[in-house]
């Protein structure tokens, strides 16, 4: 994206208050932003208050060596003490606090003191495997309950774990054991998906490199495994250790784990989080940003582990509240497309977490589908992942939420560790589309190219001005490329990536990685403002945009389409109609392709790379990252190519 600041052509109106019942019982008020941005510092250190220190800090923020951060100074804290121990010590040991469901229909009801005593068993078991505070431990492993223990077992003994995404291959887990010298790796022998075992075992067999001393291995699906000598049942092991286990207290600024990001070029990177901070602002915001009543809420994130909203809003922020959550093994399909909505009705879930792109499939699937469910218990509903397109959003509150639901919509990253623009269910006024606003406490704004603040009704490069409790600390064993990835662009800024408008009002709409926009005609567009008019049109489930080089325009818009019901009704020229005249005859698409499926990575992103080879006419790159590369046969073959 060049000089000229992305054009801000969407024009959205709808306007949603909060419930009035949700407001006047809001665990944020707006004062909460008002005292933030008086003293940001002490914002910051009345939220780390809800956490319990083995030792105060001196200090809240030392600043002064940047980008390098140190948060609550001299502070000592034990973050699986904060999600487990400190809750049983207060007498709610008897408290759910993971509602679990597999795949096949297998449940478990996992109290807090139930999961202090899997927790100090784990912490043993670990202790005599030789690992200690320091070592990195490479967890592999399904939606199961021993997943979240292993990592609070690691957090308890000070081990950083690197939790790798059960879908990832052996060339991916390989790289990551090796890039963060893994002395053990956690894995089972399987999870179900889609009605059926699927091996782990197997792939870390294959994946395992020098430092590995060991491997762990849950058994969940009972399937044949391989085994050698560095193996290990976590059912031999574990069951029989002590369920004592004294947690130590550690430095804030310890490193709790590390997490890889692929993005689009170069190796992985294995993105930094520390104790004190991660644990303040993970705990703070899933408090404030879903309103959550640790009695009587029962909190649903579908997200997987192995990606940073399962790290933040499946395990640390939820249990550091002391909440009751749902977590579910398997896929929303299996055994029938109802799943989710049978769990929710089931659980009496009150807050679901989830990603515009399970929205949309959703919304592909049929309006009958949730209709059958009784979603009456639901009161705040959260997307994350990508910009949600007003029509989602709308669907979203009306189909699942009944019409009465505030939707959330949570702009964060791997990188800042929890969320950081949202707006408040209790507080802000929804716009189908829109972030809205920076949470209390974290200053973001969008900028120009000479890192000037936008005025509002413009668009520009998102940015965050000042350094935060769960901000990444540096990229794993390299801190150059920390400085070049992320605050190199425009000094003291940290550049995000994302591209970024504000409104009339000052609200933020988030508007995809810059790398997507789209120069037509010397315009900068979003293909996030294209493919959200898209689906606004009754026939449309889902839409991809990519800018494809064109000889006169310089690009020229190309969009995938997926029709909702039959393709054969569709009429490409209405469609192009209508973006036109939702945006502007600047937006108006080129071309509009008819196809079945879209390319997504395993966490529901939109592969645009790959299909600007197609609108290019090239032979179509790499596919590996994709969650299914059957897909591109699927359109290749729905396009006659
Ligand atoms: C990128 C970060 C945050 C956890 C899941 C993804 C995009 C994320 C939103 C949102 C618009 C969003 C951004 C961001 N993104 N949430 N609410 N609206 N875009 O974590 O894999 O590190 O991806 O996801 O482009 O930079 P991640």
């Amino acid at each position: 994206m060049s000089q000229d600041a992305l054009s801000n052509l969407l024009q959205e109106n709808r306007r949603f208050a909060p419930p009035a019942e949700l407001a006047a019982a809001a665990n944020i008020t707006e004062d909460a932003y008002t005292r933030a941005s008086e003293d940001r510092l002490a914002f910051w250190a009345e939220q780390a208050e809800r956490l319990t220190w083995a030792k105060p800090w001196t200090e809240v923020l030392d600043w002064t060596n940047p980008p390098f951060a140190k948060w609550f100074v001299g502070g000592e804290i034990n973050v699986a003490y904060n999600c487990v121990d400190r809750h049983v010590e207060a007498g709610r040991g008897d408290k759910v606090a993971l509602h679990w469901e597999g795949e096949p229909g297998d449940t478990r009801a996992i109290t807090y003191a139930d999961l202090k005593r899997e927790v100090c068993k784990a912490a043993n078991a670990l202790g005599e495997l030789g690992v200690v505070k320091g070592d990195r431990v490479a967890i592999y492993m399904p939606m199961i309950p021993e997943t979240a223990i292993a990592m609070l077992a690691c957090a308890r003994i000070g081990a950083t774990h690197s939790v790798v995404f059960g879908g990832f291959s052996v060339d991916a887990l390989r790289t990551r054991i090796e890039d963060a010298d893994a002395k053990l790796v956690i894995t089972a022998d399987g999870g179900y998906r889609r009605g059926a075992p699927s091996a782990l075992k197997p792939t870390v067999d294959q994946a395992v490199t020098k430092s590995v001393e060991n491997v762990l291995v849950v058994r969940r699906t009972g399937q044949e495994v391989a085994w050698t000598d560095r193996d290990v049942w976590w059912h031999d092991l574990v069951d029989r250790q002590s369920e004592e286990h004294v947690p130590e207290a550690h430095d804030a600024e310890h490193p709790l784990f590390i997490l890889y990001t692929s993005g689009t070029t170069g190796k992985p990177k294995g993105i930094l989080h520390t104790t004190g901070g991660y644990l303040t602002q993970t705990a703070f915001t899933h408090h404030a940003v879903f309103d959550l009543k640790p009695e009587t809420d029962v909190y649903w994130c579908t997200a997987d582990v192995g990606w940073v909203t399962g790290h933040s809003y499946i395990v640390y922020g939820p249990l550091a509240n002391g909440a009751t959550s749902v977590m579910y093994e398997g896929t929303p399909d299996t055994p029938h497309r109802g799943r989710w909505w049978e769990i929710v009705q089931k659980y009496g879930v009150t807050i679901l977490y989830t990603a515009p792109t399970a929205i949309r499939t959703f919304m592909k699937w049929g309006d009958d589908i949730p209709a059958q469910f009784d979603l009456s218990s639901l009161r705040v509903l959260g997307s994350v992942g990508e910009p949600i397109n007003p029509e989602a959003y709308v669907w979203y509150r009306e189909r699942i939420g009944g019409g009465r639901t505030p939707v959330v919509d949570t702009w964060w990253q791997t990188e800042t560790g929890a969320i950081m623009i949202s707006p408040l269910p209790g507080i802000t006024h929804g716009k189908p589309g829109a972030a809205m606003r920076p949470l209390p406490g974290i200053s973001a704004d969008v900028v120009n190219d000479e890192a000037e603040s936008v005025p509002n009704g413009s668009g520009g490069f998102l940015v965050l001005r000042e350094p935060w409790p769960s901000m990444l600390r540096t990229v794993w064993g390299d801190d150059e490329r920390f400085v070049q990835t992320y605050w190199s662009r425009w000094p003291g800024l940290y550049f995000a990536g994302d591209g970024a408008k504000k409104d009339d009002d000052g609200d933020l709409w988030l508007l995809g990685r810059v790398d997507d926009v789209m120069l037509v005609s010397g315009h900068n567009i979003s293909t996030t403002e294209v493919e959200s008019a898209l689906v606004s049109h009754p026939k449309v489930a889902e839409a991809a945009v990519v800018g494809a080089s064109d000889p006169v325009t310089g690009q020229a818009i190309a969009a995938f389409v997926i029709p909702r019901g039959d393709a054969g009704d569709v009429d490409v020229e209405e469609l192009r109609g209508h973006v036109a005249q939702h945006l502007g005859p600047i937006a108006k698409p080129r071309q509009i392709l008819l196809v079945p499926e879209l390319p997504k990575t395993r966490s529901g992103k939109i592969v645009r790379r790959i299909l600007q080879d197609i609108a290019e006419g090239r032979p179509t790159g790499d596919a590996t990252t994709l969650a299914d590369p059957a897909v591109m046969d699927h359109i290749k073959q729905a396009l006659g190519l």
